[in-house]
């Protein structure tokens, strides 16, 4: 087992700040300061996509986009009840990301179209508003539990590696 730096700071600083303000939004008061993270958060995952063109190795996509091939070949390794372990997100991790990173930047843009002088008066944009923060509720949690739980399964302390940036890497890692 080798310790290996895989989340760089920008990926832990992004991870941590768009949580705190996703759990903030979604029951807090929806004040002007609910609008303004709303859209700091939208803006930390703009960035954060960015990132995944031009980040350190394990942040980009390239390093972890999930395939068809490498989901069907990750579900399998989950029903054998021998997890493959990925350096960097394995590919239903992957697949939560980019489905959260999706609904965070609807809600900006709902939230902001919600807003306009054109909309006034209309019900849809904020119901589509609301959806997406159930929608993004329910992800929320699946993450969580998931993450708590291949850290258990695997004992490999994922949570842990999200702060320090590290992970141990053996040799059936990919
Ligand atoms: C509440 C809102 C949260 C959101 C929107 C969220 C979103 C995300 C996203 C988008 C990633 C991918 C990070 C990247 O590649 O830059 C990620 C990774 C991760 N998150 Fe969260 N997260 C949240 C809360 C949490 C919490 C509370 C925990 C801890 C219990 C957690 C644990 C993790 C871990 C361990 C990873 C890395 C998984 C891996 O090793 O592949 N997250 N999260
Ligand atoms: C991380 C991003 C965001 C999350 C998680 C979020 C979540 C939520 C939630 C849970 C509600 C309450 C829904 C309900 O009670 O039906 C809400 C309402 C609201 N949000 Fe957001 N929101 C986000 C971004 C934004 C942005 C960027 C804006 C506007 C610039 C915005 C404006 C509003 C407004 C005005 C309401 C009140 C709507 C009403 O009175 O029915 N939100 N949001």
């Amino acid at each position: 087992m080798t310790r290996v730096k895989v989340w760089d700071a920008w990926v832990r600083l992004t991870h941590w700040t768009v949580a705190g303000i996703v759990l903030w939004n979604l029951f807090g008061p929806t004040d002007s300061v609910h609008r303004l993270l709303g859209y700091a958060a939208a803006f930390l995952v703009a960035a954060r996509l960015v990132w995944g063109f031009i980040g350190s190795q394990y942040a980009r996509f390239s390093a972890w986009w999930p395939t068809g091939s490498h989901l069907r070949e990750y579900v399998r390794s989950l029903v054998d009840g021998t997890p493959l372990h990925h350096v960097s997100h394995n590919p239903l991790g992957a697949l939560m990301a980019l489905l959260l990173w999706l609904l965070i930047i609807a809600l900006g843009v709902s939230g902001w179209i919600m807003r306009l002088d054109a909309f006034w008066g209309e019900d849809w944009p904020q119901e589509i508003h609301t959806w997406l923060s159930i929608a993004l509720e329910v992800c929320v949690c699946v993450h969580i539990a998931a993450a708590v739980l291949m850290s258990v399964w695997t004992r490999e302390n994922l949570i842990k590696a999200m702060v320090t940036g590290y992970k141990r890497i053996g040799k059936m890692s990919r």
